[in-house]
């Protein structure tokens, strides 16, 4: 994980770095810094804690770096070494200074190594001894870029890493090998670059993501990029992203997530735009999407993700089989990669990963392509690491997701999923379901039914409001639901976790009497997803279980739904209108419920939404 950004050109560079690392505090925010060229010599400044901290110790010289036009920085999520000011990056050791992202794998060895020949490190991190390895390098008589390159030759692991180097003032070296690393020439003259492409938008939206294996070397000048095994020079695409200044700000949101989750009906028409072709008179024509042939010849599927993908996952299999009758296991990535899989002939492992990024899945996904298994990848990033592992990728079209919290990238996974259903059941021209024209006309229709429900005036929303803020002295939540609703009751306990740290748990409802009903009682509040789908009236009956044993109830079902809203204390209803459309669509009508939920829970408990604790957007660790 960790954030890293670097500049170097004709801006004033404080502003371009705290900005950048504002973008990529969703990366990890243990602690911050920035590195500054004044004159010759590297000044650093950074402290534990939010970049806040690191903005105050600027403040105390305010023009102190006004002609400094290089620069890098860093905002950091702890894996080796607790997250203390010591601990942060940039890290100093001679004349290098650099910042890192990743692990590298090999650190006790190099340490040890290091310090036989008379180098101390001054932190706990596996990140400072790159910096040695360098220094010992440029000593030799190599240059920086060189130096770079021999010394990040002998790393284990993924990482990536930026240096700067008080002898050779203005020049920025990076490499990215896994962790991913976005460069883009700034029009005034320069460079930037940063772990992701946010912090480039605001001089360049035409960006370049560099590849596994490649040296850049950033000059006011310009950009060159090397191969780092043969230290030829590479040319890289460069792509055009359309990401407005807008999306990656909160606007008249308090928060991200808040924003992100009501701009999920515009998500939805996104990606519909982006993946069907509308122009062919036949439903679920794909456009031209590389990874069609190979769901084509996919007998059965695999997918692997973690988290909130991994809900998604479930989703799919649901769809997919009900829908296409084509058979689908769900894997968690990180268990999947550790377990001796069977993989019969026909097997298509598909990873699904908003960030593209997880290595676990990544890892799955590397794994199955040197078995020779076909691959499909779901993201939202373009040019993320998926993209390149799998052998062809369906992307969503969420925009930039700031909020840790997963949300319209969750809905948007769900939408391709439900897409893929769709296009497979019309393929093998499975009779049984209505995965037809008509259901292609009713998920037309999703993004205003969904834009309707989550008007501020709607019921939906003052009652997930009222319920939310209503709950007080309570010992914890279950989340319980079957069928479709099963992933969302699992999806709705997370979120809570995540940011409202409540203790919470998903469950399919008719697994609580094998043991969980044990903790029901007056303090528990249960929360029974019921929407009139075939599932309903099993549920309805496990509802009557916790009731029995003193739990408050909050059922969300259908607005008309009069008989189970009577047992409820507090009711949900999701928008009337859903009726006109496929009960397989429900779930994204559940999705903004227990998001919002779990927001307004955070948001009474006064919980950094945004940024909870101990998490970081993109796990790029196992
Ligand atoms: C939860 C959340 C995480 C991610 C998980 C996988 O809100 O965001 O659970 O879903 O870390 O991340 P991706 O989808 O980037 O692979």
């Amino acid at each position: 994980m960790c954030g890293i950004v670097g500049y170097v050109g004709k801006r004033p560079v404080v502003d371009i770095l705290i900005r950048g690392l504002r973008a990529l505090e969703y990366r990890g925010y243990d602690s911050a810094g920035i590195a500054i060229f004044k004159d010759r010599k590297i000044e650093i400044r950074k402290s534990e804690g939010r970049l806040e901290n690191v903005e105050k110790l600027l403040r105390e010289k305010i023009n102190f770096f006004s002609d400094s036009t290089c620069g890098i920085g860093h905002t950091r999520w702890a894996t080796h070494g607790k997250p203390t000011s010591q601990n942060a990056h940039p890290h100093k050791t001679g004349h290098i200074v650099l910042v890192h992202n990743g692990i590298i794998e090999n650190y006790i060895e190099i340490k040890r190594e290091l310090m036989s020949r008379g180098h101390l490190p001054l932190s706990e991190t596996d990140s400072e001894l790159f910096g040695f390895l360098v220094l010992e390098e440029m000593e030799k008589g190599f240059n920086l870029v060189d130096s770079v390159r021999k010394s990040f030759l002998q790393l284990k692991g993924q990482s990536s890493v930026v240096v700067i180097s008080e002898r050779e003032p203005g020049v920025i070296v990076g490499v990215r090998n896994g962790s991913p690393l976005v460069v883009a020439l700034d029009p005034e003259g320069g460079v930037i670059l940063a772990s992701d492409a946010q912090p480039l938008i605001p001089y360049n939206s035409e960006v370049i993501f560099l590849e596994h294996g490649d040296l850049i070397i950033g000059t006011a000048e310009g950009l060159k990029i090397f191969d780092l095994e043969t230290g030829s020079a590479v040319v890289r695409p460069v792509v055009r992203l359309d990401w407005t200044l807008e999306k990656l700000d909160k606007g008249r949101f308090p928060h991200y997530m808040l924003k992100e989750i009501f701009e999920q009906p515009e998500v939805l028409v996104e990606t519909l735009n982006g993946i069907l072709d509308r122009t062919q008179s036949q439903p679920y024509a794909f456009s031209e999407q590389p990874g069609v042939k190979i769901l084509d010849q996919a007998i059965e599927f695999i997918f692997v993700a973690c988290g909130t993908s991994w809900h998604a996952a479930l989703l799919g299999k649901y769809w997919i089989e009900r829908r296409a009758q084509v058979s689908v296991s769900v894997e968690l990535a990180s268990e999947f990669r550790y377990c001796q899989p069977v993989l019969r002939p026909g097997v298509v492992v598909v990873g699904i990963s908003q960030s593209g990024e997880t290595a676990d899945t990544l890892a799955v996904l590397r794994e199955m392509r040197r078995k020779g298994i076909s691959t499909l990848g779901i993201s939202n990033v373009r040019g993320s690491s998926i993209s390149r592992e799998a052998d062809a990728v369906f992307y969503t079209f969420a925009g930039p997701e700031i909020g840790v919290a997963a949300t319209k990238t969750f809905t948007a996974q769900m939408l391709v999923l439900y897409l893929i259903s769709g296009y497979l059941s019309n393929q093998r021209k499975v009779k049984n379901l209505d995965a037809s024209s008509e259901t292609f006309a009713g998920v037309i229709k999703l993004p205003q039914l969904l834009s309707e429900s989550l008007q501020p005036n709607s019921k939906m929303m003052k009652q997930i409001y009222n319920t939310a803020m209503s709950l007080t002295k309570v010992r914890g939540f279950f989340f319980i639901g079957r069928g479709y609703s099963f992933p969302m009751a699992l999806e709705g306990a997370l979120k809570l976790k995540e940011i409202a740290y409540e203790y919470a748990e998903g469950y399919a409802a008719g697994e609580l009497k094998h043991g969980p009903i044990a903790m029901i009682d007056k303090g528990m509040v249960v929360i029974v997803l019921a929407p009139r789908d075939s599932w309903r009236d099993k549920t309805v009956s496990n509802l009557e279980e916790v009731k029995a044993r003193g739990a408050i109830i909050v059922g969300v079902g259908d607005s008309d739904d009069e008989d189970l809203k009577m047992l409820c204390d507090y009711w949900i209803p999701i928008a009337a209108e859903n009726r006109s459309i496929d009960s397989d669509l429900l779930p994204f009508f559940l999705a903004p419920v227990v998001q919002l939920l779990s927001y307004y829970r955070a948001v009474l408990k006064g919980t950094d939404v945004d940024k909870p604790r101990n998490l970081a957007k993109s796990v790029t660790v196992e």
